[in-house]
């Protein structure tokens, strides 16, 4: 039972675990990594989110191209893996990281009843336009939002209201959409309706701002919003 269709004026994405997936890139250097892709794949999305954490509440901004290589050599260190050329491998493929695999078909759904379609990122423009030149989506999403416009990682508040302020709306007529709790939660609080895409099926996490609703994929997206004219 899922009632009424919300209707709002924007759809905004996270990007990476929401639109594009990061496992895709250690996935693909399965060869070499062997039996350490999912503890790369998670030490390494870990470590390059606890950056980005920690260099909001410091004042200490970098790129995300930089945090990423950051947690990455972090992580390869971590698990004993000395490999130049798996590096740089690795790094490439972020680049061009997979979307998932419904994500098209919804994206041209929202796109059809009128919707704009966003980002809302930690990832730099040219990052976030790699991936989603290489998932063919970049005709179904405008505009790519990234944190670089404010200098500071999320979940500070100028990074939402960045999404306001350029889309032109309330805060109430965005759906956010983000598989990661800790975005969702403050995108929520800042006053956002915010769709948790609870991929991994993860435990709720005890912070604030009330979600609107929880959904395994996207799938089901375009069914709960619709155009408020
Ligand atoms: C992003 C990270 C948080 O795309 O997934 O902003």
């Amino acid at each position: 039972m899922t009632g009424q269709p919300l209707a709002i004026r924007a759809c905004v994405f996270d990007a990476y675990g929401t639109l594009l997936d990061f496992a895709s890139a250690a996935e693909r250097c399965r060869d070499v990594l062997g039996d350490q892709t999912c503890q790369l794949t998670m030490l390494w999305r870990d470590k390059q989110l606890q950056y980005t954490w920690m260099r909001a509440l410091q004042g200490a901004h970098t790129d995300f191209w930089q945090v990423t290589q950051d947690a990455l050599d972090f992580s390869l260190e971590a698990l004993g893996i000395d490999n130049t050329e798996l590096r740089a491998r690795l790094m490439d493929l972020y680049r061009t990281l997979d979307c998932f695999a419904e994500v098209p078909p919804v994206l041209e759904t929202l796109k059809e009843v009128g919707l704009t379609t966003a980002i809302l990122s930690n990832g730099t423009p040219d990052m976030l336009q790699a991936s989603l030149a290489h998932s063919g989506i970049v005709h179904l999403i405008d505009p790519v939002l990234s944190v670089e416009e404010v200098g500071v990682y999320k979940t500070d508040r100028r990074v939402y209201q960045l999404a306001v302020d350029r889309l032109g709306v309330a805060p109430s007529d965005i759906a956010f959409m983000s598989a990661n709790a800790w975005d969702a939660h403050a995108a929520a609080n800042f006053g956002m309706t915010v769709f948790w895409i609870n991929r991994t099926k993860q435990p709720c996490d005890r912070l604030p701002g009330l979600l609107h609703a929880e959904l395994s994929d996207l799938t089901a997206l375009p069914e709960r919003v619709c155009l408020r004219v």
